[in-house]
């Protein structure tokens, strides 16, 4: 299933520790198409780390940084956009995105989630009780499900998410 897929411009959505940037770069790899990185993209624009972007300036100061590159980013010809799981938040940004190409979701249960993220720097889980990761996790499930065209299964090894990756896109 190697080779240049039919379907050349992506977008990867989903809950933290749901395999974007994993499953980005591979796809980036075996596909050869360019990878753009929502979050490393702000952190290098920001010149520290999302959990500092946070400490430092707060969420909606990282939501414009976010967006921004978005922005930038669809301007691109093809490529995979590898998101933060948080992009769902604005309206704004999906319909960029959708403009770009294909939403896909890595639609993965909270359980595999939380064992992925148990040393977690994400600002927004860090010493979240179960109960509130749970709400929050409800709530943006909702969100990627509006706005994924294509929802592929993520709680599974790295190679079989590409496969049936390749296999959708072709
Ligand atoms: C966020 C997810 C993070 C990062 C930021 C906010 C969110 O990305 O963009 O901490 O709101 O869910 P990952 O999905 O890579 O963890």
């Amino acid at each position: 299933l190697k080779g240049v897929p039919a379907i050349k411009r992506l977008v990867l959505i989903g809950f933290s520790g749901s395999g974007k940037t994993t499953v980005g770069k591979l796809l980036a790899q075996t596909t050869s198409l360019p990878l753009y990185s929502i979050d490393q993209m702000v952190e290098d624009k920001a010149g520290i780390s999302i959990p500092e972007i946070f400490e430092r300036y707060g969420e909606e100061y990282f939501r414009q940084l976010e967006s921004g590159i978005i922005k930038e980013v669809v301007e691109k010809g093809e490529g995979i956009i590898d998101c933060g799981g948080g992009v769902v938040e604005r309206e704004s940004n999906m319909q960029l995105l959708k403009s770009f190409g294909e939403i896909v979701w890595l639609k993965c249960p909270l359980e595999t989630l939380l064992s992925r993220l148990e040393k977690n720097d994400r600002p927004l889980l860090k010493n979240k009780d179960i109960l509130y990761i749970q709400e929050f996790f409800g709530r943006r499930e909702v969100l990627y499900q509006r706005y994924g065209d294509i929802t592929v299964n993520s709680d599974r090894d790295l190679p079989r998410i590409i496969a049936e990756l390749l296999e959708i896109l072709n």
